[in-house]
């Protein structure tokens, strides 16, 4: 089957399909007893991603399980950062950059490298996970946007207030700028990596976009978001995500990919309204509605792809991640909806 012919990237180009793909943010992970048997034997998180043979075994195990129509490799936005020279590990509070930048010599000494070089463990994983999926599944690849890593970069893990990172942006503009424009040519390498390693649809992820408001978000981050998309030159369709970012849906729409991603606060038809029809909408089942029961996950799911029946460009997935606490049941009970959807139903 040549890629092109599958359901997910058919989707996001916007042709005729039979039903909407479905596939879930973070569906592989610690609410899958499989993955924490894996990760048990492995040691860490990041020990999992940096060996390809069990990075590809827990990013198939959920299509394995259920059968969706995309796998997403089994990685994590900030593995770049890593890469770039800025230490990362991960405990109970997530995600720690124990050295983060704030001050000039700081963004210097940041390196924009070559990911074949730095992260030949991604490329591996992907062309492991593409030869253990079915035909018709389809492989994502995805990056962190520039505004979200520096998120991280700057703060040092996971933050409420985004205190460092506002300071340097309204402070010292220029150096913040500085930072910006080293990620947005690393994203755009590391996605044109995994397109070449084998990702047939790519994801950006601006998680903390929602932090902004709609005149800082437009001053101080969209800007290299866009070039994201302007340097990437893969032939792979391509999906922006924004966190809770409903106030920015007309501006994401305009950054240069294919779909935009929506989180289960935006109403998922009013998307395609605001959207003008030129863009593929993912979304948006909120993740909390997989704690109710299958028959309510599945009368919901229901509703949702009722809500947009007949559209072009539908891909079916949840408002943001699956929780780790979430029973698998449920996940079944919205995939197996959205599979037997449209066919007969
Ligand atoms: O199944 C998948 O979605 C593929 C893998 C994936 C992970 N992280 C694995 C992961 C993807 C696509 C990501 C992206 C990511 N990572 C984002 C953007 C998407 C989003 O959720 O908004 C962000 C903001 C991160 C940063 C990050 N990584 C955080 C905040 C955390 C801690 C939260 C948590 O769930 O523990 C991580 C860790 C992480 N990334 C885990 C997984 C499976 C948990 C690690 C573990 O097993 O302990």
């Amino acid at each position: 089957m040549h890629s092109s012919e599958r359901l997910l990237i058919r989707a996001l180009r916007r042709e005729d399909v039979p039903r909407a793909p479905v596939w879930l943010m973070r569906q592989a992970g610690r609410y899958l007893p499989e993955y924490r048997a894996v990760r048990a034997k492995a040691g860490g998180f990041l020990e999992m991603v940096k060996a390809p043979e069990l990075a590809a075994e827990v990013t198939l195990q959920p299509v394995r399980r259920f059968g969706m129509d995309a796998a997403i490799l089994f990685s994590d936005i900030l593995v770049p950062l890593e890469a770039m020279g800025m230490p990362l590990l991960f405990d109970e509070r997530g995600p720690v950059l124990p050295e983060p930048l704030r001050e000039a010599r700081h963004v210097d000494a940041l390196e924009v490298v070559d990911p074949a070089a730095t992260m030949g463990f991604v490329g591996d994983a992907l062309r492991l996970t593409r030869a253990g999926l079915p035909d018709e599944t389809a492989l994502v690849g995805f990056c962190g946007a520039p505004f979200t890593l520096a998120s991280y970069a700057v703060e040092g893990g996971t933050s409420r207030n985004y205190a460092h990172l506002r300071r340097l942006m309204y402070h010292e503009t220029a150096l913040f700028e500085r930072l910006l424009d080293k990620l947005a040519e690393q994203v755009a390498r590391h996605l044109d990596y995994q397109a070449a390693c084998g990702a047939e649809a790519l994801v950006l992820f601006d998680t903390w976009a929602a932090a902004l408001t709609r005149e800082d978000y437009l001053r101080h981050a969209l800007p290299w978001t866009r070039r994201v998309f302007e340097r990437c030159t893969a032939a792979v369709p391509r999906v922006v995500f924004g966190g809770a970012a409903d106030h920015l849906l007309e501006d994401l729409a305009g950054v240069g990919a294919d779909g935009v991603a929506v989180d289960h606060r935006t109403d998922l038809a009013g998307a395609f309204e605001r959207t003008g029809g030129r863009l593929a909408v993912q979304g948006n089942l909120d993740p909390g509605a997989l704690f109710a029961p299958p028959a309510e996950v599945a009368r919901r799911t229901r509703a949702l792809l009722e809500s947009v029946a007949g559209r072009r460009g539908h891909v079916l997935n949840l408002g943001h991640g699956v929780m780790k606490e979430t029973d698998p049941e449920a996940v079944g009970a919205f995939v197996r909806t959205a599979l037997e959807f449209g066919g007969d139903a």
